[in-house]
């Protein structure tokens, strides 16, 4: 029994948390403990009645000392980890880096958005908005594109089964925005935009566009120029050089597209501009007469440009984004490498 409880005060002293404490304790008290399994494995047949009162005074002292320094042990125990804090406070190096919050960001096509709409009311120009689901006359009809009209086939549409459509282009606002306000006009509507198209890293069915629409008397390519330059400049903080190869949109006349000498290689030849030296950055031209007439502009007195100008390209080229779907893919990874003040 002296051994035994020798022992278990050495046990006991190493044990230093609550949970080694009770550890202690179902070694020498649980059912099958040492202490208990003392008593019941003591053959007392061949005990004298001296012995047996001796055995049972010194059994019943063993597991009295046990429990009562269990339970000092224990209450100390306690003692210590609910101080612990107060340590690990005491003992905290302060000048290592915190966890921090994340606090989100901004999308690269909002960032190229708003500040693109910063540089046009600078210039006088309205931001305005339209719905995304369309009806066919302003996406298609309004804009000089009548129902067998094979430019229909170059927009891949999504029709819904009410006759309405997902609207194909930014495009689909000018009309609205003409019978709105009437002329002079000039606002821009930046939107999200839909085309059934097979995805890949360049095409997305979802993607964004910002239309510029101007009106006013004596309205003419000069002016379309001096704009897309002037915004140009802005985007990318240089003067870009443009030039305007013919295009065709069956809302403008004469129509263009303008290309940006190529900004990563200066127009050397490079795998963005697969070597010509230039990209296709905006379609644009000036409004078709028959568009003016559907928006109710008396078209003897004005005349008007348009562009639609391909944000998330934009956003793509601006950032050096090397595949569209990285856009539309939720992963805060991607998002968080634009900085809001570019
Ligand atoms: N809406 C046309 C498109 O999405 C682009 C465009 C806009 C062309 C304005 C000319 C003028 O392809």
């Amino acid at each position: 029994m002296d051994d035994i409880r020798e022992q278990f005060l050495a046990e006991l002293n190493k044990a230093a948390s609550a949970k080694e404490i009770d550890e202690v304790r179902v070694r020498y008290l649980g059912r099958k403990g040492v202490i208990t399994l003392l008593a019941k494995n003591t053959d007392f047949s061949k005990l004298t009645p001296e012995q047996k009162r001796d055995f049972g005074r010194r059994l019943n002292e063993l597991k009295a000392l046990a429990e009562s320094e269990i339970g000092r042990a224990l209450e100390a125990a306690k003692a210590r980890e609910a101080a612990a804090p107060a340590a690990v406070l005491a003992n905290l190096d302060r000048t290592l880096p915190g966890t921090g919050h994340s606090l989100g960001c901004i999308h690269p096509i909002a960032l190229v958005q708003m500040e693109l709409e910063d540089i046009f009311q600078g210039m006088g120009f309205m931001v305005l908005t339209g719905p995304e689901v369309e009806k066919e006359y302003y996406n298609f009809d309004a804009l000089n594109i009548p129902p067998d009209h094979p430019a229909r086939d170059m927009q891949d549409t999504y029709w819904l089964t009410n006759g309405m459509l997902l609207r194909t282009h930014t495009s689909a606002i000018q009309v609205r925005a003409m019978e709105r306000f009437g002329a002079p006009l000039r606002a821009i509507f930046p939107g999200r935009c839909f085309r059934y198209e097979a995805i890949d890293a360049s095409h997305e069915n979802t993607f964004y566009q910002l239309e510029g629409l101007m009106v006013d008397e004596g309205i003419s390519v000069a002016n379309l120029i001096a704009v897309m330059k002037a915004l140009l400049s802005e985007i990318f903080h240089r003067e870009v050089t443009v030039r305007l190869r013919p295009g065709f949109f069956p809302f403008v006349e004469p129509g263009f597209e303008l290309d940006a000498q190529c900004l990563l290689c200066g127009g050397k030849g490079c795998s963005t501009c697969k070597g010509s030296g230039w990209i296709e950055l905006i379609p644009c031209g000036l409004v078709h007469p028959r568009v003016l007439e559907f928006g109710r502009i008396d078209t003897s007195k004005y005349s008007g440009f348009a562009f639609g100008l391909g944000l998330t390209r934009l956003a793509m080229m601006k950032f050096g984004i090397p595949d569209i779907r990285l856009m539309n893919s939720g992963d805060i990874r991607f998002y968080e490498q634009f900085p809001a003040a570019v």
